[in-house]
C-alpha cells in the first residue's frame, strides 16, 4: 500500500506537520505494509505557472516540441507519484483563508490533460484519480466552526475540494485543526485533541487498505 505524504507547512515545527506524523504512525499502526513517498514542499517548492507552461500543457502531447516536453517533465514526473499511490495525505496550513501558496502551485502541476484527467469525444471530463483515498489535514489559526465569527470565511475547503474532485477524487476526507494559533491555551489543546481523535477514526475507517493489503 502506497501512501504519499505531502507537507507545505512553511514552518519546521508545525502543527499540520505534527498531526500528519501522527497519522502516519496510527496508519502504520493498522497496515503492516505502508510504504510512504513523502514530499515537503517547503523544500522542494514547485514554480508558478509560466508562458511556457501553459503554452506546452495544453499543447496535445503528440504536438510539443521538445522545449515543450522538457518544461512539462516536473509535472509529468509529479502526477505519475499521485497516480502511483493507493491513498494521498495532504497537510497544509490555512494562509489568508485558502492553501498555502505552495500548495496552489502544486495543484497547478498535477491538473494535467491526459494525466490526471481525460476529455471525452463528446466533451466530458474524466478523472484519473478516482478509487483513491485522500484526506486533507488542515490547520487554522482561527476558529471557522459554526458559531464562530469566521465561520463563512473558508475558502480553503471549497478550493481543494473542486481541484480534486475534477481529477477525478470521490473519497475525499477533511479534518480539520482549529483554533490553533488566535485562542487560549485551554481552547488550543483542546482543538489538538479533537483532531487526534479524527485522525485516528480515519486511520481507522482506511482498514479497507489494510485489508487490501492482506488480501
Ligand atoms: C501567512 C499566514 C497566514 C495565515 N492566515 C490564516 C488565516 O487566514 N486564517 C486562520 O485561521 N489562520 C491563519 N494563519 C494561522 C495558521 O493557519 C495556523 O497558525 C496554523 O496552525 C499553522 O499551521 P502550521 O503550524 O502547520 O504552519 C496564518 C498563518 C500564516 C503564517
Amino acid at each position: 500500500v502506497k501512501l504519499m505524504h505531502v507537507d507545505t507547512s512553511p514552518k519546521s515545527t508545525s502543527n499540520s506537520r505534527m498531526l500528519g506524523q501522527y497519522f502516519v504512525e496510527q496508519l502504520n499502526r493498522n497496515t503492516r505494509t505502508l510504504s510512504v513517498d513523502y514530499l515537503d514542499l517547503s523544500v522542494d517548492a514547485l514554480p508558478h505557472v509560466t508562458e511556457a507552461f501553459a503554452a506546452a500543457t495544453y499543447t496535445p502531447t503528440r504536438q510539443r516540441t521538445k522545449g515543450m516536453a522538457a518544461t512539462l517533465e516536473q509535472s509529468d514526473r509529479l502526477c505519475a507519484r499521485l497516480l502511483d499511490a493507493d491513498a494521498l495525505l495532504f497537510a497544509m496550513p490555512m494562509h489568508n483563508w485558502t492553501m498555502p501558496s505552495t500548495f496552489k502551485t502544486f495543484v497547478d502541476a498535477i491538473v494535467r490533460t491526459d494525466l490526471t484527467y481525460t476529455v471525452t469525444d463528446d466533451g466530458r471530463y474524466i478523472g484519473k484519480l478516482f478509487g483513491k483515498k485522500v484526506l486533507f489535514l488542515t490547520t487554522r489559526g482561527a476558529d471557522l466552526r459554526p458559531g464562530s465569527p469566521f465561520n463563512g470565511m473558508d475558502a480553503l475547503t471549497p478550493a481543494l475540494r473542486a481541484a480534486f474532485s475534477f481529477i477525478g477524487v470521490t473519497d475525499m476526507t477533511f479534518v480539520d485543526a482549529q483554533p490553533m494559533q488566535f485562542a487560549s491555551a485551554d481552547a488550543r489543546a483542546q482543538a489538538l485533541i479533537r483532531a487526534r481523535g479524527e485522525l485516528a477514526a480515519v486511520a481507522d475507517t482506511w482498514t479497507g487498505i489494510r485489508d487490501a493489503a492482506a488480501a
